[in-house]
């Protein structure tokens, strides 16, 4: 089968699409044939050099919707010609985190596609235990670009943060995958919207998803627009995935009693902390990673009733891996970069 892979961690240069072995199915496993697999941030980052990356030769590719072509030994519930998603997060499924739809902080947590074989290829195995199947009528393009952001912004809007209709969110970096997944969520919910990006193109983009806010953080000043469109307030709850260049703005925009979200630091993990802002406004700062199973099937099931619309700013074939690594890298898409596989 055609696959993207690498051998060696560095710039995109290092991505090689080859013909490589058809996996074959293990015990309770299922056999994917790929339609579509979307690129995320941690795909960047495996490639650049994370350590935790297996195995070699790699493919990459967290996020795969595709057609079941095979099923192994153990495995009762999914079919062949079954349209799935994968969940990206494999676990025990018997410790009490797992239990509780804490897949991600499983002691034998791995993610799929980053610590085993991914999506960019013809055809993945994957944990039948991971597949969340999706109606056969499905965008699988649209599908694909689901998992990873999707999931992480309802655990951070929906669970953890709690969003109520007619609160603030103040959404940095809107034009990432969880950024504009997180605005979607937002406005599903009822709240009202304060977004930043880094060009004017993807400001419109949010403001026609319905954002109130849509703010150039390089030329205007975020904290003051948040406290504007609150009357002084600040925001009820605050998505932060920029990290070291966004606390401090994330901090001094949020109300009394809010709720700080992070899940990553695209600009860095270290900054400064004023640690008066937490307390003085008694602001709760939460971590995210992923989120669980049963908040894909809801996920799942918002897109199926096109409540959800997954937002693909380009959609690439395979063997243009290279740029579609780049085109994420370039800080110009709004939404999720797609890889089309198969039709
Ligand atoms: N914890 C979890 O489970 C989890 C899950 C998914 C993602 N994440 C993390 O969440 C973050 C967003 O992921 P994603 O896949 O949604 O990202 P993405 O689609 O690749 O978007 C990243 C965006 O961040 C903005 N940005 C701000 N500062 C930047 C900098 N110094 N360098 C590069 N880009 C910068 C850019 O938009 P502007 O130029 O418009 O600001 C860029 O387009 C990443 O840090 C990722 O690792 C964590
Ligand atoms: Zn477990």
């Amino acid at each position: 089968m055609k696959a993207a892979i690498f051998s060696d961690q560095g710039g995109p240069e290092v991505l090689r699409y080859e013909d490589v072995e058809t996996p074959s199915v293990g015990d309770g496993e299922v056999l994917l044939r790929v339609f579509a697999a979307a690129l995320n941030r941690l795909d960047l980052k495996a490639r650049e050099g994370r350590p935790e990356v297996a195995p070699y030769p790699h493919i990459g590719g967290l996020d795969v919707a595709g057609e079941i072509v095979d099923v192994g030994p153990g495995v009762e519930r999914s079919r062949v010609g079954d349209r799935v998603v994968v969940y990206p997060v494999i676990s025990c499924g018997s410790c009490d985190l797992c239990l509780a739809g804490d897949q991600a902080l499983c002691d034998e947590q791995r993610v799929f596609g980053f610590q085993t074989q991914g999506g960019f290829a013809e055809y993945v195995a994957a944990p039948a235990a991971n597949v969340v199947t999706v109606p056969a009528s499905s965008d699988m393009r649209a599908f694909a670009a689901l998992p990873c952001a999707y999931l992480t912004a309802w655990r951070m809007v929906v669970t953890v943060a709690k969003l109520q209709a007619d609160e603030v969110i103040l959404i940095h970096s809107v034009g990432s995958g969880v950024g504009s997944a997180a605005l979607q969520i937002s406005r599903y919910l009822g709240a009202r919207a304060v977004v930043t990006a880094g060009t004017d193109e993807k400001l419109g983009a949010a403001i026609d998803m319905g954002a109130e806010r849509a703010l150039n953080y390089h030329r205007e000043d975020v904290t003051q627009a948040a406290l504007a469109a609150t009357d002084g307030r600040g925001v009820d709850v605050v998505v932060d995935t920029v990290g070291a260049d966004t606390l401090e703005t994330s901090l001094r925009s949020a109300a009394k009693n809010a709720r700080l979200v992070t899940c990553g630091v695209t600009s860095g993990a270290v900054t400064e902390l004023n640690i008066r802002y937490l307390y003085q406004r008694q602001i709760s700062v939460r971590g995210c990673v992923m989120g669980g199973k049963s908040e894909l099937g809801s996920i799942v099931a918002l897109a199926a009733q096109g409540v959800l619309r997954p937002i693909v700013a380009d959609v690439m074939p395979l063997r243009d891996i290279r740029a579609a690594h780049e085109a994420l890298e370039s800080r110009t898409r709004f939404g999720k970069v797609v890889l089309s596989v198969a039709e």
